[in-house]
């Protein structure tokens, strides 16, 4: 039968989309199944990260840099700009376009590795014979049928309850990423990464920016020395930043939203904005999986269920990405869908959680792996820091961004480097080079011991590391 497959991947984003292409060079007759509709109401591959996720913010985020360099930066280079305008609608159709050739992308590696794709909604409908049948919803409904199935149905916005989200002055990513004109006043609810990221941009456009966050404390699961840092960079840039807040009612009305709230020291306080982007976390997407018609297991939160191999409470069913436990990143659910495509393969595929590294896009960019500084208090592990400030990096001073610094934390004993916090230009990229050390069990004197290119901004990552011993050259 044509319908029948080895291996079922439900969903298209990172996760799946990934998982069914190293199942198919693993040899496996492979089917994909994502709901995602563009606006012409075809599909669009790619899931949250490539919708409305990690592609569009980084085209937005690097619009609105662009903008903010011509408008504050490039008079430092003699270069002078009259008559400095935005078009938002053009940024927005730009960001439209890349998001476009990204599905299209996705459309044609599913072609070039032999996955029949599906466009619609994929629900269990019984486990027989040993093997599982799904339902596909959409134009062309279907019934596909494989021993393998792969779950990667990624997450969704969470609502603040009383505040729906119309995606109009209530936005999530979905209409923080669409907005064609900047607002005078935005308020964010949430200092997260989604808070951060669409804040900047709407910033850097002109944007009054207030964010409210309910913890006291500032990024709590960034370094405290990159969070202090970065609290103050940001509060210096103009974002109006507000801790431990309660947040009350939230009200929409005919041109705007206004939030009651009553702030660290309890007193009530409103705030009124053109625009609200609630990022308060992503719940899990299972409600489409008729999940129950299998027994397939899930948490209180509605994830499901898995072991650290990414299988679940039912045989040859597993799950990846934002839909499991764990960090709702990209990368990591590719590293769980390459993985998971590869134990169906018999063989041993690895995902190592302390690995997986985070980036922040703001200016300046903010990336870690491993652990932080006050997790290794907390654990009670001896360890040495060494950092280097970009200020003192010939590189970064011919770019004109000296901000921030690497820091190295590493075993006392052993010098194995335990985690590694970058705050600067290019931090994302920078970070590369401690995941790769860190996998090799690196020292801190190993990467200290390496020649870097001059004049490189990862000088600086060597610097940090000759830091952690007391003998930086350049500082
Ligand atoms: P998703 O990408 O959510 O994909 C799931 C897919 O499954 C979707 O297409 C969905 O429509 C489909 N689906 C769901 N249910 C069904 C069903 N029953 N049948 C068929 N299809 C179904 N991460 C980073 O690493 N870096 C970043 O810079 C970054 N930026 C982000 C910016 C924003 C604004 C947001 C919201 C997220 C960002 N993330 C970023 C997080 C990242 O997008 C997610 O971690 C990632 O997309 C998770 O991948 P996934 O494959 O698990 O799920
Ligand atoms: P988040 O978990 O990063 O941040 C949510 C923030 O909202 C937290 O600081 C939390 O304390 C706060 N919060 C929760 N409830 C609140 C309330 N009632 N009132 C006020 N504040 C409240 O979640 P966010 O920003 O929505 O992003 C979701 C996820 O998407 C991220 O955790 C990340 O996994 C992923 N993402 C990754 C990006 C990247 O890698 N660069 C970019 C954007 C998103």
């Amino acid at each position: 039968m044509s319908n029948q497959f080895d291996v079922i991947v439900i969903g298209a984003g990172p996760g799946g989309y990934i998982a069914a292409i190293r199942a198919a060079q693993l040899g496996f007759k492979v089917a994909c199944i994502d709901e995602w509709k563009n606006s012409k109401g075809g599909p669009a591959p790619g899931g949250t990260c490539t919708n409305v996720g990690c592609i569009p913010s980084k085209a937005l985020l690097q619009s609105s840099e662009h903008y903010d360099q011509a408008a504050h930066h490039f008079a430092d280079h003699g270069i002078t700009v009259e008559g400095l305008k935005m078009d938002v609608s053009k940024m927005v159709a730009r960001k439209d376009t890349v998001v476009k050739q990204n599905n299209d992308g996705i459309l044609y590696l599913f072609k070039k590795n032999k996955v029949s794709f599906f466009h619609g909604r994929g629900s269990f409908v019984k486990a027989a014979d040993g093997a599982y049948e799904v339902a596909v919803s959409g134009d062309k409904p279907e019934t596909l049928s494989a021993k393998h199935i792969v779950v990667a149905t990624g997450s969704s916005a969470r609502q603040l309850p009383g505040a729906a989200f119309d995606e109009k002055l209530i936005l999530s990513n979905e209409g923080a990423l669409a907005v064609t004109e900047a607002p005078k006043k935005l308020g964010v609810i949430g200092s997260g990464v989604i808070g951060l990221e669409m804040g900047s941009v709407w910033r850097r456009l002109g944007a009054e920016v207030t964010v409210l966050e309910a913890l006291p404390t500032f990024l709590a699961a960034v370094d405290e020395q990159v969070a202090k840092e970065a609290q103050k960079l940001f509060v210096k840039q103009g974002l109006k930043l507000e801790l431990g807040v309660k947040i009350g009612e939230v009200k929409a009305g005919k041109k705007g939203v206004t939030v009651s709230y009553a702030n660290a020291k309890g007193e009530e306080q409103k705030l009124e904005v053109d625009k609200l982007i609630v990022s308060i976390g992503r719940v899990p997407n299972t409600h489409g999986l008729n999940a129950e018609a299998v027994g397939l297991k899930l948490d209180e939160r509605g994830a499901i269920v898995v072991d650290d191999d990414c299988k679940t409470n039912l045989p040859n069913v597993w799950a990846v990405g934002d839909v499991v436990r764990g960090p709702m990143l990209a990368h990591k659910a590719e590293e769980e869908g390459v993985a998971v495509a590869e134990r169906i393969a018999g063989q041993h595929g690895h995902v190592d959680f302390n690995l997986i590294p985070w980036v922040i896009y703001t200016n300046p960019e903010i990336a870690w792996v491993g652990k932080t500084e006050q997790a290794l208090k907390a654990e009670g592990r001896a360890y040495k820091a060494g950092s280097f400030p970009f200020i003192a990096n010939g590189r970064a001073r011919a770019l004109g961004d000296t901000t921030g610094f690497v820091k190295f934390l590493a075993d006392a004993s052993t010098d194995e480097i335990l985690g590694v916090h970058i705050i600067g230009p290019f931090a994302s990229e920078l970070i590369a080079e401690a995941c790769v050390a860190m996998a090799f069990k690196a020292s801190a004197e190993d990467i200290a011991r390496i020649c870097h290119a001059h004049p490189s901004l990862s000088e600086s990552t060597k610097e940090a590391a000759l830091a952690v011993d007391k003998r930086t050259l350049n500082f």
